[in-house]
């Protein structure tokens, strides 16, 4: 029994000793915790509950056989954040790159099914250098093992990816299947192909900072969701994320006692909406406004600005957010803004997470780089999406919601639970001159008569009234009190129970 104790404390010993001293020392050195450090740093403090210490490659060739490291370049196991569980794999680049074996994949998916078979999130902390290449097809074969599960896995419990190493080739897959996508920048990157592959092919010269790292998916691809400095701030913003979210697709958002009232008046809301309508305003600042304590986790800050998303709480509740940008591109979709906001609208829906949706939208950007590149199919998607949701649904209109973008943005048309206008609100097909200079085009007349019609235009259609009168809006609200209409609006959609038609799986446009 001694012995068998004493085998055991070695066999853990050398698990958790990973690579060794000097790998384990140019990991610090290139600024990264361990996979194990930053285990510690996301989980609760002693709330780790590790599996799969002793499992080992099985390969044989090129020397493997003598070349073993218990847990073999992964840790994996379940634990709490802020005492809710989750399940959490994190890749270990001091053994083997972190790469992947057959062994290796099979710890991720064991994981995986019993995160699904409990209902809780599964977090990943990529940081390899791909398929383990001494073993060949059995690592294809173990990421493909990992793609299913995704897959399968997706809409029932949240899986973020936490990019802090190489994730590269057709290791970028399963990342790129799972919900959100944190990067952490100057250590890590992501691309189908290295700079080296690039160079030969199309002759451009580019360094992996450039093509893959956290920068360029977090403002120019859209790949990754956010982008955090160092390792450590990373996974704390990733556990205050974790608080935001459901633990699975049966489970209601979590709620956390709050001192914010839920009557809190704003008056500085009353004069946020300047008088030009073509003046812009900072929609974020209506947000935190609005939202418990000001406290706002935005999704994609630095990507697709016209458009804001992100999770805040009412009533200490979950609720995602979107909102048009007035001081990006005017607050118009585009093709960028219309993924970013229908990805996040269906995330909260499979979730059961209610969606509050700030409208100020001139409507589609113009261009032919928007026809050509697909806006019609591209916008299409956050139609589908918010008439497909069945989560509580209520709309803010604060200013402008006009032409087809209005009827996109959370409308009463597409199920809208409460839609609500300020007195600032102008809903139309668009715009009062472009209105003029279509219906008067052949006899618009002369500058003052411009005026004059446009002026017409503005007091018969840019208002919330004839939308009011046809109910397409249920009512004009204060801006001071938007924070208490909500508010009383999620209350009376606590129960809200739709259920969409039956059917295998929708078509989205993609
Ligand atoms: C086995 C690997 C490995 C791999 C790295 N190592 N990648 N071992 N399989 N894929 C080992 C190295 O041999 C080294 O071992 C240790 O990990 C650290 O690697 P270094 O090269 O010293 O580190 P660094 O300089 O930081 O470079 C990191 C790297 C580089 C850029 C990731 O290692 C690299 O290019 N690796 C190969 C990447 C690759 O081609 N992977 C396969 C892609 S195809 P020692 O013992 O010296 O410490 C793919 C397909 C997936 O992934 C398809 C899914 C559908």
């Amino acid at each position: 029994m001694q012995e068998i104790i004493e085998r055991l404390g070695e066999m853990r010993d050398a698990a958790r000793a990973g690579g060794g001293e000097k790998r384990v020392a140019a990991q610090h050195a290139k600024g990264k915790l361990t996979a194990r450090e930053r285990i510690e740093v996301l989980l609760d403090e002693g709330s780790f509950e590790e599996w799969d210490m002793f499992v080992e490659h099985r390969c044989t060739d090129f020397g493997m056989a003598e070349n073993k490291v218990p847990g073999d370049g992964v840790v994996t196991g379940y634990g709490t954040v802020n005492g809710r569980m989750i399940f959490v794999f994190s890749q270990d680049f001091t053994v083997f790159g972190g790469s992947l074996s057959e062994a290796h994949a099979e710890k991720i998916c064991k994981l995986m099914d019993q995160a699904m078979k409990v209902g809780a999130p599964v977090i990943g902390l990529n940081d390899s250098g791909g398929a383990r290449i001494q073993e060949g097809v059995a690592s294809l074969g173990g990421y493909a093992e990992v793609f299913q599960r995704n897959v399968l896995a997706s809409g029932v419990v949240p899986q973020i990816s936490m990019i802090m190493g190489p994730c590269a080739g057709g290791a970028v897959y399963s990342p790129a299947m799972t919900d959100f996508i944190f990067m952490v920048k100057d250590s890590s990157y992501m691309f189908v192909t290295g700079p080296d592959v690039v160079k030969t092919v199309t002759h451009e010269t580019v360094t992996q900072e450039e093509l893959g790292g956290a920068v360029t998916h977090s403002t120019k691809s859209g790949v990754a969701d956010m982008a955090f400095e160092n390792d450590v701030e990373a996974l704390l913003q990733l556990r205050r994320f974790i608080d935001f979210l459901p633990l699975n697709n049966r489970e209601k958002p979590p709620v956390r006692p709050t001192a914010d009232t839920m009557d809190r008046p704003e008056i500085s809301l009353d004069t946020l909406v300047p008088s030009n309508p073509n003046k812009p305003y900072d929609m974020k600042e209506l947000i935190e406004k609005v939202v418990d304590e000001g406290d706002f986790f935005e999704i994609q800050p630095n990507y697709a600005g016209n458009i804001i998303v992100g999770f805040a709480r009412m009533m200490g509740s979950t609720v995602g957010i979107v909102a048009n940008q007035p001081m990006v591109l005017a607050g118009c979709l585009d093709i960028e803004s219309s993924k970013k906001a229908a990805r996040f609208v269906r995330f909260c829906d499979c979730f059961n997470i209610p969606i509050v949706t700030f409208v100020d939208v001139p409507g589609f950007l113009p261009g032919t780089s928007q026809e050509f590149n697909g806006i019609i199919k591209h916008g299409a998607k956050l139609l589908y999406a918010y008439a497909e949701a069945t989560v509580p649904k209520i709309t803010v209109i604060t200013r402008k919601a006009y032409g087809g973008a209005y009827d996109v943005m959370s409308s009463k048309h597409l199920r809208g639970d409460l839609n609500f206008a300020w007195p600032t609100a102008e809903i139309a097909v668009m715009g009062p001159k472009g209105a003029v200079e279509i219906i008067f085009r052949g006899d618009l007349g002369d500058e003052e008569k411009i005026a004059e019609r446009t002026e017409e235009y503005r007091q018969k259609f840019a208002n919330p009234f004839v939308a009011g009168a046809r109910g397409y809006i249920d009512d004009v609200i204060l801006p001071h009190n938007t924070r208490r209409r909500i508010c009383r609006g999620l209350s009376m959609l606590k129960n809200k129970q739709l259920e969409n038609p039956w059917k295998k799986h929708d078509n989205i446009p993609l």
